[in-house]
């Protein structure tokens, strides 16, 4: 099985058709866009300044983030490592593989953060706990 670190993750560049002087449009597709189909979307809107979102990690979820509207910081953390992204384009996205921390921070005003998602929602497969998450880098075999 493969070890997923915060090198593993990157900023995708989504198909954008910009050069309408009607406005622009961005689309993702399954099959073409991600590495992995899209059985979610949610959002994030009306976050109050100062206030953090995330602190977890997910053990198999595979996700997709885009500042839809505005801007704000995702941070990964594999454990060892962390690399911080600014997220400010909608035609981008931070492709997150699974097994590792996020803390999204830095929220502009009017900022929308939607999340593409490779699974229904699932409470079990959340990490919450920051030391949990640890031991789980040390002890589950796709970190290894
Ligand atoms: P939470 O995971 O805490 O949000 P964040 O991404 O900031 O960490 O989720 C907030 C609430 O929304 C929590 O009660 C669980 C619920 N929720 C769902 O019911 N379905 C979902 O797909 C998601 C992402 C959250």
């Amino acid at each position: 099985m493969a070890q997923y670190n915060v090198f593993d993750c990157s900023i995708i560049e989504l198909d954008k058709h910009h050069e309408d002087r009607r406005g622009n449009l961005t689309v993702v597709e399954n099959g073409t866009t991600l590495p992995f189909d899209v059985k979610r979307v949610y959002y994030l809107y009306d976050i109050p300044g100062g206030e953090g979102r995330g602190a977890h990690a997910h053990r198999d979820l595979e996700q997709l983030i885009v500042a839809a509207s505005g801007a704000f910081t995702v941070t990964l953390d594999d454990g060892k490592c962390k690399r911080s992204f600014f997220l400010n384009r909608p035609y981008q996205g931070l492709y997150v593989k699974p097994g590792l921390w996020r803390d999204l921070v830095d929220f502009s005003s009017g900022a929308v953060c939607m999340v593409l998602a490779s699974e229904v929602y699932d409470p079990a497969d959340y990490i919450r706990d920051y030391h949990e998450f640890v031991e789980f880098r040390q002890t589950d075999e796709k970190c290894l």
